[in-house]
């Protein structure tokens, strides 16, 4: 047993020293944190990351992409990022925050990059720069199944609609015609406002509608899409970082992980 522990101490303490110079490549218990996100790869200059910790900001109330699972952050953000910062030699640590704020912690640098399901949108980029895209959505329009006034996207006009506060939702609801904005910290609440016929529709993410309406037994999305959008990470101006988070993610899309991390969210 003794034996045992001093191996396991003396690996720990050259794989220790040997990150110093980049080196190590995982197994002891000094190098979990890199470890447990995937070996450090091809694209992986671990040498500049020796295990630094990566902060990502996020808001976790948005099925599948971010939501709180046993007191963890899970999804497929959660997913993606742990694989990049696998490939890049990071740790990578979840900050939850309203998604609003996300944008601010990554121009502060109090958070090294933003990933929440977020849209690739003109006035975004000029505050931070984004990464190539990892996936698609749409905007959908949630109602309730019994006698909704909104049945078609042209029927928002004057009505009354819930978002999520600074999401796209709430930025291309603000253009409609006489429509009164309802801003919710988290779609759920949005949802629960329809459930309570405070609102008369929700607009919002395809995925995290089909999460809320299953969880809300008599609402139901319409047919009618509205916006098609792209989601990427975003990250300081100049950060380089994108470059190398580029670089992961063109791996992990060619090698199908990308594509397995969704599959096990989404079933289509
Ligand atoms: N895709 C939308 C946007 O970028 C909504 C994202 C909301 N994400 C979240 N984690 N709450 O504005």
């Amino acid at each position: 047993m003794k034996k045992i522990l001093s191996a396991i101490l003396a690996s720990a303490m050259i794989c220790a020293s040997a990150l110093a110079f980049g080196a190590c490549s995982g197994g002891s218990s000094s190098d979990k944190a890199s470890d447990a996100t995937g070996s450090a790869a091809s694209t992986a200059d671990s040498s500049t990351a020796e295990g630094k910790e990566l902060h990502m900001a996020t808001n976790a109330a948005f099925e599948p992409y971010e939501f709180v699972e046993g007191g963890k952050v899970v999804g497929i953000d959660a997913e993606i990022a742990e694989a990049i910062c696998g490939k890049l030699g990071y740790k990578l640590v979840i900050d939850d925050m309203d998604f609003d704020a996300i944008i601010t912690a990554v121009t502060s640098g109090k958070a090294d990059f933003g990933m929440a399901g977020m849209t690739i949108t003109d006035e975004r980029k000029q505050s931070v720069d984004f990464t190539d895209p990892y996936t698609n959505a749409v905007q959908v329009i949630i109602v309730n199944e019994k006698d909704s006034v909104v049945a078609k996207a042209d029927d928002l006009a004057g009505k009354t609609i819930g978002v999520q506060m600074g999401t796209t939702g709430d930025i291309y609801v603000s253009d409609v015609e006489g429509a009164k904005v309802e801003r919710f910290n988290k779609g759920a609440d949005a949802v629960l406002a329809l459930t309570q016929g405070k609102v008369d529709a929700v607009v919002i993410d395809n995925q995290p509608a089909k999460a809320f309406v299953a969880q809300n037994p008599g609402t139901k999305i319409l047919d009618d899409p509205f916006e098609n959008e792209e989601y990427a990470i975003c990250l300081k101006k100049g950060s380089e970082l994108t470059a190398k988070f580029n670089d992961a993610l063109k791996e992990l899309k060619t090698d199908g992980t990308i594509d397995t991390i969704i599959k096990k969210y989404i079933s289509e």
